[in-house]
């Protein structure tokens, strides 16, 4: 079966189950995932004005995304899939598509990175579950400046906090449940991944992030220095409802309430935000115009209006009203991409609670 995603046709198995029993690996559901991410590379390269530039899609699947790279950004796109089916899929959907900026390679994913040390300027590590496996090589495989590390993750209920005892083992860190856990599962996620870089004396920020249907997806541009990976502790912090003080507690056995370590630091560079509308449409542009929104309000997390009011015994109004009583009294507000019952605001909690209570 041939299918058309962006410019490129991939022809993909028959009655594919979107498992891993799959002989090739394609999803359609990442579509929108896959627009996102051409548009947050392209602005990324333009904005440090790469003309030669090479970019690693080290699990490919089908190769939908690399080929999709390799038409509509182009530079050099090495594809790399552990599958021999995979690796055989992705040579003839580039010869459909007479792409031949491209190499493909058929090796496990920390292999083919770790032969590329310091030599992309861009990684996208999209596997099955956790990204959290390949984030050593990754790292080793990128320029150690200005350059950019993609990372989705599907296993959200470790971030998520549905399986704490997984987001333990994967990210050293205790997650947040809750409806607004998502901004909190792509925190964990980047503090995870920063403290992986400090090792190498590489501070790893946080330029771009959204949570969107089964997934999160992270990215993250490298510098180099140990100064500068210090700073990276500066950004790490937990997240707790209320209270605190000191007192010696065995590791696995956190004060009641406590998630992280995360990464607390603003999750958006604007300009990029900015160039990347430029190269999207459809729904990719609409998540892309809620998080331009999110950028202006300093707030971690969001206030979710249905648990605010089901706190207060009442129903929520609808969210048009809040937002514009909000509005009225000057405070900035917008609904976070992922949530769409939540606000981010500048407003005190006191100011909702009293418009949620009128
Ligand atoms: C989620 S799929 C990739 C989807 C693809 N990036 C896309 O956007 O369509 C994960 C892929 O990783 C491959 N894979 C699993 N373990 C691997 C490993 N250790 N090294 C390289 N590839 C691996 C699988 O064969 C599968 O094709």
């Amino acid at each position: 079966m041939i299918v058309e995603e962006g410019s490129v046709k991939v022809e993909i198995p028959d009655n594919i189950t979107v498992t891993k029993k799959d002989e090739v690996f394609y999803n359609p559901k990442m579509e929108t995932c896959r627009d996102i991410s051409v548009a947050i590379i392209k602005a990324f390269l333009e904005i440090y004005n790469y003309k030669d530039f090479y970019i690693a899609d080290a699990l490919a699947g089908s190769g939908v995304r690399g080929l999709r790279y390799a038409k509509e950004i182009g530079g050099e796109v090495y594809l790399n899939d552990i599958n021999p089916k995979a690796y055989e899929r992705i040579i003839k959907n580039a010869e459909l598509n007479n792409i031949k900026n491209i190499r493909v390679f058929n090796e496990d994913a920390n292999v083919f990175l770790a032969k590329h040390y310091r030599f992309f300027h861009v990684v996208d590590i999209d596997p099955f579950g956790s990204p959290a496996p390949y984030i050593d090589m990754a790292i080793r495989a990128l320029k150690t400046k200005n350059s950019l590390l993609c990372l989705t993750a599907t296993d959200t209920a470790a971030l998520c906090g549905r399986a704490k005892k997984a987001c333990l083992r994967k990210y050293l860190a205790y997650p947040l449940s809750g409806r607004d856990c998502h901004e909190f599962a792509l925190r964990i996620l980047l503090g995870y991944t920063m403290r992986i870089a400090t090792k190498y004396e590489i501070f790893l920020k946080p330029i771009f992030a959204h949570a969107t249907d089964h997934y999160v997806r992270v990215y993250l541009k490298t510098d180099r220095g140990a100064k500068k990976a210090d700073k990276t502790f500066e950004y790490l912090g937990y997240v707790k409802d209320i209270n605190g003080f000191k007192m010696i507690k065995p590791y696995d056995k956190p004060e009641e309430g406590f998630s992280g370590p995360m990464y607390i630091g603003d999750l958006y560079d604007k300009d990029l935000v900015e160039k990347a509308l430029d190269y999207c449409e459809g729904r990719a542009y609409k998540i892309l115009s809620k998080i331009r929104e999110e950028c202006e309000i300093n707030q971690i997390g969001c206030y979710d209006t249905h648990q605010l009011a089901k706190l207060l015994k009442t129903s929520a109004p609808p969210m048009e009203k809040i937002i514009n009583l909000l509005k009225e009294k000057g405070y900035k507000v917008a609904i976070p991409h992922y949530n769409p019952k939540g606000i981010k605001t500048n407003a005190p909690l006191r100011e909702v609670i009293e418009i949620i209570l009128r």
